[in-house]
Protein backbone atom coordinates (compact mmCIF):
# COMPACT_ATOMS: atom_id res chain seq x y z
CA UNK A 1 0.00 0.00 0.00
CA UNK A 2 1.79 2.83 -1.40
CA UNK A 3 0.61 6.93 -0.64
CA UNK A 4 1.08 9.21 -3.72
CA UNK A 5 0.77 12.53 -3.80
CA UNK A 6 -0.26 12.81 -8.18
CA UNK A 7 0.03 16.19 -10.03
CA UNK A 8 -3.91 15.94 -10.17
CA UNK A 9 -4.87 15.56 -6.13
CA UNK A 10 -3.73 14.47 -3.60
CA UNK A 11 -5.66 11.58 -1.45
CA UNK A 12 -5.13 8.32 -3.49
CA UNK A 13 -3.09 5.48 -2.65
CA UNK A 14 -2.41 2.29 -4.62
CA UNK A 15 -4.34 -1.04 -3.26
CA UNK A 16 -2.97 -4.32 -4.93
CA UNK A 17 -1.78 -2.40 -7.65
CA UNK A 18 -4.64 -0.23 -8.47
CA UNK A 19 -4.77 3.64 -7.88
CA UNK A 20 -7.86 4.48 -5.68
CA UNK A 21 -8.69 7.65 -3.53
CA UNK A 22 -7.80 7.34 -0.22
CA UNK A 23 -11.25 7.21 1.32
CA UNK A 24 -11.66 3.41 -0.33
CA UNK A 25 -9.68 2.09 3.12
CA UNK A 26 -13.00 3.32 4.71
CA UNK A 27 -14.76 1.02 2.71
CA UNK A 28 -12.34 -1.95 1.74
CA UNK A 29 -13.73 -4.52 4.60
CA UNK A 30 -17.64 -3.90 4.00
CA UNK A 31 -16.91 -4.30 0.49
CA UNK A 32 -14.77 -7.60 0.24
CA UNK A 33 -17.93 -8.85 2.88
CA UNK A 34 -20.39 -7.60 0.94
CA UNK A 35 -23.24 -10.37 0.99
CA UNK A 36 -23.91 -10.85 -2.80
CA UNK A 37 -26.78 -12.47 -4.27
CA UNK A 38 -26.77 -15.06 -6.99
CA UNK A 39 -29.96 -13.56 -8.13
CA UNK A 40 -28.02 -10.01 -8.23
CA UNK A 41 -27.12 -8.42 -11.92
CA UNK A 42 -23.52 -6.67 -11.64
CA UNK A 43 -22.55 -4.28 -14.56
CA UNK A 44 -18.54 -4.38 -14.00
CA UNK A 45 -16.33 -1.70 -16.09
CA UNK A 46 -13.58 0.63 -15.82
CA UNK A 47 -14.87 4.29 -16.12
CA UNK A 48 -15.90 5.57 -19.13
CA UNK A 49 -16.50 2.43 -21.27
CA UNK A 50 -20.21 2.80 -21.52
CA UNK A 51 -21.04 1.45 -18.35
CA UNK A 52 -24.74 3.84 -18.36
CA UNK A 53 -25.53 2.90 -21.31
CA UNK A 54 -25.03 -0.74 -20.30
CA UNK A 55 -26.66 -0.57 -17.74
CA UNK A 56 -29.51 1.18 -18.97
CA UNK A 57 -29.96 -1.85 -21.60
CA UNK A 58 -29.42 -4.45 -18.97
CA UNK A 59 -32.01 -3.01 -16.85
CA UNK A 60 -34.75 -2.95 -19.66
CA UNK A 61 -34.00 -6.51 -20.76
CA UNK A 62 -34.13 -8.23 -16.75
CA UNK A 63 -37.40 -5.79 -16.48
CA UNK A 64 -39.23 -6.90 -19.39
CA UNK A 65 -38.66 -3.17 -20.93
CA UNK A 66 -40.62 -1.72 -17.99
CA UNK A 67 -40.12 1.65 -19.71
CA UNK A 68 -42.45 3.10 -17.20
CA UNK A 69 -40.24 1.87 -14.30
CA UNK A 70 -37.21 2.87 -16.09
CA UNK A 71 -37.97 6.64 -15.59
CA UNK A 72 -36.78 5.97 -11.93
CA UNK A 73 -33.02 7.52 -11.71
CA UNK A 74 -30.97 4.97 -12.80
CA UNK A 75 -28.63 6.01 -9.63
CA UNK A 76 -31.68 4.44 -7.50
CA UNK A 77 -32.31 1.22 -9.32
CA UNK A 78 -28.69 0.40 -9.96
CA UNK A 79 -26.90 2.10 -7.72
CA UNK A 80 -22.74 2.65 -8.08
CA UNK A 81 -21.82 0.39 -5.32
CA UNK A 82 -18.16 2.16 -4.67
CA UNK A 83 -19.80 5.59 -5.61
CA UNK A 84 -18.84 7.28 -1.45
CA UNK A 85 -15.64 5.93 -1.99
CA UNK A 86 -15.25 8.47 -5.07
CA UNK A 87 -16.66 11.48 -3.58
CA UNK A 88 -16.95 12.12 -0.01
CA UNK A 89 -19.87 14.81 0.81
CA UNK A 90 -19.47 14.24 4.07
CA UNK A 91 -16.67 16.47 4.57
CA UNK A 92 -18.49 18.84 1.93
CA UNK A 93 -21.84 18.58 3.32
CA UNK A 94 -21.57 21.62 6.53
CA UNK A 95 -21.07 23.99 4.03
CA UNK A 96 -24.92 23.25 2.71
CA UNK A 97 -26.76 22.83 5.92
CA UNK A 98 -29.96 22.84 3.42
CA UNK A 99 -28.67 19.95 1.00
CA UNK A 100 -30.28 16.69 2.15
CA UNK A 101 -28.04 14.00 0.78
CA UNK A 102 -30.03 10.65 -0.02
CA UNK A 103 -28.17 7.60 1.67
CA UNK A 104 -27.09 6.39 -1.89
CA UNK A 105 -24.69 9.46 -1.90
CA UNK A 106 -23.54 9.37 1.71
CA UNK A 107 -23.51 5.38 2.03
CA UNK A 108 -23.57 4.08 -1.39
CA UNK A 109 -22.50 0.82 -0.25
CA UNK A 110 -25.51 0.65 2.54
CA UNK A 111 -27.78 1.63 0.42
CA UNK A 112 -26.60 -1.05 -2.18
CA UNK A 113 -26.81 -3.70 0.64
CA UNK A 114 -30.41 -3.40 1.32
CA UNK A 115 -32.22 -2.92 -1.83
CA UNK A 116 -34.66 -5.62 -2.60
CA UNK A 117 -34.07 -8.78 -4.90
CA UNK A 118 -32.92 -8.49 -8.19
CA UNK A 119 -30.55 -5.92 -7.01
CA UNK A 120 -28.55 -4.70 -9.78
CA UNK A 121 -25.55 -3.26 -8.86
CA UNK A 122 -22.74 -0.73 -10.84
CA UNK A 123 -18.84 -1.35 -10.32
CA UNK A 124 -15.50 -0.19 -11.49
CA UNK A 125 -13.56 -2.24 -9.02
CA UNK A 126 -11.43 -4.40 -10.88
CA UNK A 127 -12.29 -7.61 -10.46
CA UNK A 128 -8.88 -8.24 -7.35
CA UNK A 129 -11.05 -5.78 -5.45
CA UNK A 130 -14.75 -7.08 -5.62
CA UNK A 131 -16.22 -8.86 -2.62
CA UNK A 132 -15.04 -11.99 -1.74
CA UNK A 133 -18.10 -14.51 -2.38
CA UNK A 134 -18.07 -12.76 -5.80
CA UNK A 135 -14.35 -13.52 -6.77
CA UNK A 136 -14.24 -17.23 -5.31
CA UNK A 137 -17.35 -18.49 -7.02
CA UNK A 138 -19.03 -18.86 -3.47
CA UNK A 139 -21.97 -16.94 -5.84
CA UNK A 140 -22.75 -16.70 -9.41
CA UNK A 141 -24.49 -13.91 -9.88
CA UNK A 142 -24.75 -12.34 -13.44
CA UNK A 143 -21.65 -10.36 -14.64
CA UNK A 144 -22.05 -7.61 -17.13
CA UNK A 145 -18.63 -6.56 -18.21
CA UNK A 146 -18.25 -3.59 -20.78
CA UNK A 147 -15.23 -2.66 -22.17
CA UNK A 148 -14.11 0.46 -24.89
CA UNK A 149 -10.88 1.38 -26.43
CA UNK A 150 -8.32 2.29 -24.34
CA UNK A 151 -7.39 5.82 -26.07
CA UNK A 152 -11.84 6.49 -26.60
CA UNK A 153 -11.69 5.52 -22.67
CA UNK A 154 -8.75 8.06 -22.06
CA UNK A 155 -10.34 10.77 -23.71
CA UNK A 156 -13.93 10.60 -22.37
CA UNK A 157 -12.17 9.81 -18.88
CA UNK A 158 -10.32 13.42 -19.44
CA UNK A 159 -13.89 15.13 -20.26
CA UNK A 160 -15.54 13.38 -17.30
CA UNK A 161 -12.61 14.69 -14.54
CA UNK A 162 -13.08 18.11 -16.05
CA UNK A 163 -16.57 18.41 -15.48
CA UNK A 164 -17.37 16.10 -12.70
CA UNK A 165 -13.65 16.31 -10.42
CA UNK A 166 -12.85 19.85 -11.52
CA UNK A 167 -9.56 18.59 -13.26
CA UNK A 168 -7.87 21.79 -14.78
CA UNK A 169 -4.78 19.81 -16.73
CA UNK A 170 -4.78 19.68 -20.55
CA UNK A 171 -5.17 16.13 -22.33
CA UNK A 172 -1.78 15.83 -22.56
CA UNK A 173 -1.42 15.82 -18.73
CA UNK A 174 -4.25 13.64 -18.30
CA UNK A 175 -3.12 11.16 -20.72
CA UNK A 176 0.44 10.81 -18.54
CA UNK A 177 -1.50 10.24 -15.13
CA UNK A 178 -3.83 7.60 -17.56
CA UNK A 179 -1.17 5.95 -18.59
CA UNK A 180 0.98 6.26 -15.29
CA UNK A 181 -2.27 4.42 -13.73
CA UNK A 182 -2.61 7.49 -11.43
CA UNK A 183 -6.26 7.78 -11.81
CA UNK A 184 -9.17 5.90 -9.61
CA UNK A 185 -9.22 2.24 -10.94
CA UNK A 186 -6.09 2.42 -13.37
CA UNK A 187 -4.20 0.17 -14.57
CA UNK A 188 -7.38 -0.28 -17.72
CA UNK A 189 -5.45 -2.60 -19.08
CA UNK A 190 -4.92 -5.24 -16.01
CA UNK A 191 -9.02 -4.08 -15.85
CA UNK A 192 -10.47 -5.46 -19.01
CA UNK A 193 -7.96 -8.51 -19.09
CA UNK A 194 -9.23 -9.94 -15.61
CA UNK A 195 -12.81 -9.85 -16.86
CA UNK A 196 -11.44 -10.89 -20.59
CA UNK A 197 -10.16 -13.83 -19.17
CA UNK A 198 -13.05 -15.15 -17.08
CA UNK A 199 -15.56 -14.28 -20.48
CA UNK A 200 -16.39 -17.97 -20.92
CA UNK A 201 -17.90 -18.41 -17.68
CA UNK A 202 -21.43 -19.03 -17.44
CA UNK A 203 -22.53 -16.41 -15.39
CA UNK A 204 -20.34 -13.36 -17.20
CA UNK A 205 -21.20 -11.66 -20.20
CA UNK A 206 -18.31 -9.38 -22.11
CA UNK A 207 -19.25 -6.78 -24.31
CA UNK A 208 -17.53 -3.87 -26.45
CA UNK A 209 -18.83 -0.25 -26.83
CA UNK A 210 -17.31 -0.46 -30.33
CA UNK A 211 -20.34 -3.71 -31.17
CA UNK A 212 -22.78 -1.63 -29.34
CA UNK A 213 -22.14 1.36 -31.22
CA UNK A 214 -21.95 -0.59 -34.83
CA UNK A 215 -24.92 -2.86 -33.92
CA UNK A 216 -26.50 -2.38 -30.97
CA UNK A 217 -29.51 -4.42 -31.83
CA UNK A 218 -27.03 -7.73 -32.27
CA UNK A 219 -25.87 -7.06 -28.39
CA UNK A 220 -29.46 -6.11 -27.41
CA UNK A 221 -29.84 -10.32 -28.91
CA UNK A 222 -27.01 -11.63 -27.19
CA UNK A 223 -27.38 -9.43 -23.86
CA UNK A 224 -31.41 -11.14 -23.68
CA UNK A 225 -30.44 -14.23 -24.50
CA UNK A 226 -27.60 -14.18 -21.49
CA UNK A 227 -30.84 -13.45 -19.61
CA UNK A 228 -32.69 -16.09 -21.28
CA UNK A 229 -35.07 -13.53 -22.17
CA UNK A 230 -36.89 -13.73 -25.82
CA UNK A 231 -37.55 -10.30 -27.29
CA UNK A 232 -39.44 -10.10 -30.24
CA UNK A 233 -38.40 -8.11 -33.19
CA UNK A 234 -40.47 -5.19 -32.08
CA UNK A 235 -39.21 -5.13 -28.79
CA UNK A 236 -35.20 -4.96 -30.19
CA UNK A 237 -36.58 -2.08 -32.08
CA UNK A 238 -37.73 -0.26 -28.92
CA UNK A 239 -34.92 -0.96 -26.81
CA UNK A 240 -32.89 0.54 -29.76
CA UNK A 241 -34.65 3.50 -30.25
CA UNK A 242 -34.88 3.92 -26.10
CA UNK A 243 -30.54 3.45 -26.10
CA UNK A 244 -30.37 5.49 -28.93
CA UNK A 245 -27.48 8.61 -27.97
CA UNK A 246 -30.20 11.35 -28.57
CA UNK A 247 -32.78 9.77 -26.19
CA UNK A 248 -30.56 8.91 -24.08
CA UNK A 249 -28.88 12.48 -23.45
CA UNK A 250 -32.01 13.90 -23.00
CA UNK A 251 -33.81 11.44 -20.46
CA UNK A 252 -33.06 12.86 -17.07
CA UNK A 253 -33.30 9.53 -15.64
CA UNK A 254 -29.69 8.61 -16.90
CA UNK A 255 -28.01 11.82 -18.22
CA UNK A 256 -27.13 12.32 -14.87
CA UNK A 257 -27.86 16.47 -15.07
CA UNK A 258 -28.87 16.65 -11.84
CA UNK A 259 -26.38 15.40 -10.15
CA UNK A 260 -24.12 17.52 -12.39
CA UNK A 261 -25.47 20.47 -11.25
CA UNK A 262 -25.33 19.23 -7.33
CA UNK A 263 -21.78 18.02 -7.58
CA UNK A 264 -20.79 21.54 -9.82
CA UNK A 265 -22.25 23.46 -6.66
CA UNK A 266 -20.64 21.80 -4.05
CA UNK A 267 -17.27 21.34 -5.67
CA UNK A 268 -17.88 24.73 -7.45
CA UNK A 269 -16.92 23.32 -10.68
CA UNK A 270 -17.62 25.96 -13.38
CA UNK A 271 -17.16 23.73 -16.65
CA UNK A 272 -19.86 23.20 -18.99
CA UNK A 273 -20.66 20.35 -20.57
CA UNK A 274 -22.96 16.22 -20.18
CA UNK A 275 -22.16 13.14 -19.21
CA UNK A 276 -23.44 12.11 -22.20
CA UNK A 277 -21.07 14.19 -24.15
CA UNK A 278 -20.17 13.37 -27.69
CA UNK A 279 -20.63 9.12 -28.14
CA UNK A 280 -18.04 8.27 -30.90
CA UNK A 281 -15.99 6.08 -31.90
CA UNK A 282 -12.31 7.08 -32.43
CA UNK A 283 -12.36 10.78 -31.20
CA UNK A 284 -8.88 9.98 -30.19
CA UNK A 285 -7.82 10.97 -33.21
CA UNK A 286 -8.72 14.38 -32.84
CA UNK A 287 -7.35 14.72 -29.62
CA UNK A 288 -3.95 12.70 -29.22
CA UNK A 289 -0.55 13.74 -30.48
CA UNK A 290 1.21 11.27 -32.18
CA UNK A 291 3.36 10.49 -29.36
CA UNK A 292 0.87 9.27 -26.94
CA UNK A 293 -0.80 7.44 -29.54
CA UNK A 294 2.42 5.37 -29.84
CA UNK A 295 2.82 4.70 -25.62
CA UNK A 296 -1.02 3.91 -25.59
CA UNK A 297 -0.30 1.47 -29.22
CA UNK A 298 2.34 0.30 -27.62
CA UNK A 299 1.15 -0.91 -24.56
CA UNK A 300 -2.00 -2.33 -25.79
CA UNK A 301 -0.20 -4.41 -28.50
CA UNK A 302 1.82 -5.95 -25.60
CA UNK A 303 -1.10 -6.21 -23.20
CA UNK A 304 -3.76 -7.74 -25.05
CA UNK A 305 -2.74 -8.57 -28.42
CA UNK A 306 -1.28 -12.02 -26.84
CA UNK A 307 -5.05 -12.82 -25.30
CA UNK A 308 -6.17 -11.97 -28.74
CA UNK A 309 -8.33 -8.88 -27.60
CA UNK A 310 -8.72 -5.96 -30.05
CA UNK A 311 -10.49 -3.13 -30.34
P1 LIG B 1 -17.97 10.04 -24.50
O1 LIG B 1 -17.38 10.81 -23.36
O2 LIG B 1 -16.92 9.57 -25.46
O3 LIG B 1 -19.07 10.78 -25.18
P2 LIG B 1 -19.70 5.68 -18.72
O4 LIG B 1 -21.16 5.52 -18.62
O5 LIG B 1 -18.92 4.43 -18.52
O6 LIG B 1 -19.22 6.81 -17.87
O7 LIG B 1 -19.37 6.05 -20.22
C1 LIG B 1 -19.70 7.31 -20.74
C2 LIG B 1 -19.46 7.30 -22.23
O8 LIG B 1 -20.52 6.52 -22.86
C3 LIG B 1 -19.54 8.70 -22.81
O9 LIG B 1 -18.61 8.70 -23.89
C4 LIG B 1 -20.98 8.74 -23.27
O10 LIG B 1 -21.25 9.72 -24.23
C5 LIG B 1 -21.14 7.33 -23.84
N1 LIG B 1 -22.56 6.97 -24.02
C6 LIG B 1 -23.54 6.99 -23.10
N2 LIG B 1 -24.72 6.66 -23.65
C7 LIG B 1 -24.47 6.41 -24.96
C8 LIG B 1 -25.28 6.03 -26.07
N3 LIG B 1 -26.60 5.85 -25.95
N4 LIG B 1 -24.68 5.89 -27.28
C9 LIG B 1 -23.35 6.07 -27.42
N5 LIG B 1 -22.53 6.45 -26.41
C10 LIG B 1 -23.08 6.61 -25.19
Amino acid sequence: RENFTSEFRKGYITVTNVCLPSRYDEFAEVIENFEVRDDDVWVCSFPKTGTTWTQEMIWCIANDLDFEGAKVRLAERFPFLEYSVLFDYTTILPRYPEMKLPQLVLDSVEYTKNRASPRFIKTHLPFTLLPRQLRTGEKKPKIVYVARNPKDTCVSYYYHCRLMEGYRGDFNNFSRLFLGEKRSFAPYWDHVLDFWNRRTDSNVLFLKYEDMKANLSTVIEKSSAFFSKIMSSDETKALTQHLSFANMKSNPAVNYEDHIKMNRQMKSINVDGEFIRSGKVDQWREEMSESVIERFDNLTKDKFSSQNLFF
